[in-house]
């Protein structure tokens, strides 16, 4: 390697130690697709994963040639910028393992194709047409786009080579997200082709969709797939060999899931002690936690050993945040349950319990060491809870991915059903809260647009006094995305459209999306201002919301005013008596 890349040995650890690359060995991975897919960003971010060196064609052809690729296609014509990028492009992939980005007409061309083959995997970093409209518009350094319709020609490419990139050895959808969700999507595919492991796994470990929480000393993986209870026990001892489990679940679960995970761990030669709590929210209160604390020490549990949670969200907050004051902090697992628990709670390390002030407004940050998220365990859980966790899929959509919303209208059957639809949609979501918890860990900044929906949906929590019978917390948060959307919408910043595609969306769901929705509901505007002050998000008397501009366009609004949120509950409430 002659050092013209850019060395992207990155803080996730070198080329050696990481099993992805490991698995590559000397294959190059190659990104290819069409102007605008942002095959050089990504693939900058990606050989940083993976602790290879970074290429970009272009570049290189550009420095072969001491000339930009526009001036080689006036000066020399395209026929010999496609010779000279088939020779630079066999050049660095003898030269590999590295990540290789290509010009967007380099895969049509036969032996270029080859010899990635020969040398490496390839990628489909696949766009839209008006993404990629949208992006190129910005540049003008794309000499095919020169013409007096750029549209047309963008098109006419466009029908030209997808069938030509479509025989890449893998496709990822390439769109307005941010890199980090593309970049993590591109690791689980690759490391699902490559059949590579994160943790001494069984042989089915290839239909595993690993998503990576980069937090340097603090990263940890989340599994997703099914059978995975099974095989708890060999991962667990893998992660922390010698130590001991305490497991923490609730009634309910404990019925139905963990006598296969103590099973796994025995098998495994684990000891274990089990923790039973009563399921629900009232659950997550500082007298469950002192019982659950003292139940872990009874267990003679010591500090190297690890908590394990077994349940949905409530058993997941309340296990960490006993984890992370028990002998001065525990390691711990998660092994979500519920939809929700597997798309949201379970990631980024947001424990606590209740107070009679408010929701979790006493915790810790305290990361998983992995997370188990067994997709077979869903199939008990309740329709009603199916579609609560669903409003969180729905929520990551809504804040920074138009295309997943988009998806989502189309395979929200699949994904109620299960199978691939459900996987992917639990994968996406995983990897958009990863990307934004890597950002942003402790919620100082970025974090906070995952409270999209949240404010108004803790007030109406609080309200019902968090009676699980009338209202659980997902399905507050679908009736607080659609206040989110609709106050956006009274505030002059997102369209009428967005909101009742959003509203009709989680309404055939079977989600409820008005607190007229909820049984017996009669409260007021003052009293939902009086328990959104409670929310943590109050800062000196100002709220703070999540608002929208659109679908996939949420951003953080600190300083709203109490007297926007009055007008707008006023008539929200009014417009349900009518
Ligand atoms: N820490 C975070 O970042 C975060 C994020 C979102 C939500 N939360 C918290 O998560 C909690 C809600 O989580 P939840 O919706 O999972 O609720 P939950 O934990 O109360 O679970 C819902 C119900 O489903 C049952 N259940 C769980 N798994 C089951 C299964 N496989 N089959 C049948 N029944 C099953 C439970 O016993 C319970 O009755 C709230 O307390 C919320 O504040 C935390």
């Amino acid at each position: 390697m002659d050092g013209n890349g850019d060395a992207a040995l990155g803080p996730q650890g070198s080329h050696a130690s990481d099993p992805l690359a490991s698995a590559l060995g000397a294959r190059s991975v190659v990104l290819v697709g069409m102007m605008g897919a942002g095959k050089t960003s990504i693939g900058k971010r990606l050989a940083q994963r993976l602790g290879l060196p970074f290429f970009d064609a272009d570049t290189e052809i550009e420095r072969a040639a001491g000339m930009t690729v526009p001036e080689i296609f006036e000066k020399r014509g395209e026929a010999e910028f496609r010779q000279g990028e088939q020779k630079v492009i066999a050049r660095l992939l003898g030269d590999g393992p590295i990540v290789l980005a290509t010009g967007g007409g380099a895969f049509m061309n036969e032996e270029t194709r080859q010899n990635i083959a020969k040398a490496g995997v390839s990628i489909w970093l696949k766009a839209d047409f008006d993404v990629l409209m949208r992006r190129v518009r910005k540049r003008s350094n794309r000499p095919l786009l020169q013409t007096a319709d750029p549209e047309a020609t963008l098109q006419a490419l466009i029908d030209k080579r997808y069938p030509v990139y479509a025989l890449a050895d893998m496709t990822v959808h390439s769109r307005d997200v941010a890199h980090e969700v593309i970049v993590e999507e591109l690791l689980t595919i690759l490391s699902r082709h490559l059949g590579a492991k994160t943790v001494p796994m069984p042989q089915s470990s290839a239909s595993r969709s690993i998503v990576h929480v980069g937090l340097g000393d603090r990263a940890y993986d989340i599994v997703i797939g099914s059978n995975l209870l099974e095989e708890a026990g060999s991962r667990i001892a893998a992660l922390a060999p010698g130590a001991a489990c305490a497991i923490v679940t609730d009634e309910t679960v404990a019925g139905l899931h963990v006598l296969e995970l103590e099973e796994s761990l025995t098998a495994s030669g684990i000891r274990h002690a089990r923790i039973t709590v009563k399921p629900g929210e009232q659950t997550k209160s500082m007298t469950e936690l002192t019982r659950v604390v003292d139940a872990i020490l009874a267990a003679k549990m010591e500090r190297g050993d690890l908590v394990v949670a077994v349940g949905g969200g409530v058993v997941g907050d309340l296990a960490g945040f006993a984890a992370s004051i028990t002998r001065r902090g525990m390691r711990f697992v998660q092994v979500p349950t519920t939809l929700l628990a597997q798309v949201d709670s379970s990631v980024g390390g947001k424990t606590g319990v209740n107070s009679e002030h408010g929701k979790n407004l006493i915790g810790a940050f305290h990361q998983p060491s992995l997370v188990l998220a067994d997709t077979d365990c869903l199939d008990t859980l309740s329709p009603r809870e199916f579609a609560a966790g669903y409003a969180e899929v729905v929520k990551y959509g809504l804040i920074s991915d138009a295309s997943f919303f988009n998806w989502l209208e189309a395979h929200r059957n699949g994904v109620f059903s299960g199978g691939v639809d459900r996987v992917h949609a639990i994968e996406v979501s995983c990897a958009a809260k990863a990307a934004i918890v890597m950002r942003d860990e402790k919620e100082e900044g970025d974090r906070a647009l995952l409270n999209l929906g949240h404010t108004f949906a803790h007030a109406f929590e609080r309200i019902v006094k968090y009676d699980g019978t009338r209202l659980v917390h997902g399905e507050a948060v679908a009736i607080g995305l659609v206040c989110a959307f609709q106050f956006s919408q009274r505030l002059g910043l997102c369209h009428g459209q967005d909101v009742v595609r959003v509203e009709h969306h989680l309404k055939s769901a079977g989600l409820p999306t008005h607190v007229r929705d909820i049984p017996g509901w009669d409260a007021g505007t003052e009293s939902i201002m009086d328990a959104m002050a409670q929310d943590k998000k109050v800062k000196r008397g100002k709220l703070t919301f999540i608002l929208a501009r659109g679908i996939g366009e949420s951003f953080i609004a600190p300083d709203v005013a109490a007297e926007d949120v009055r007008s707008y509950l006023d008539a929200y409430l009014t417009a349900s008596s009518g």
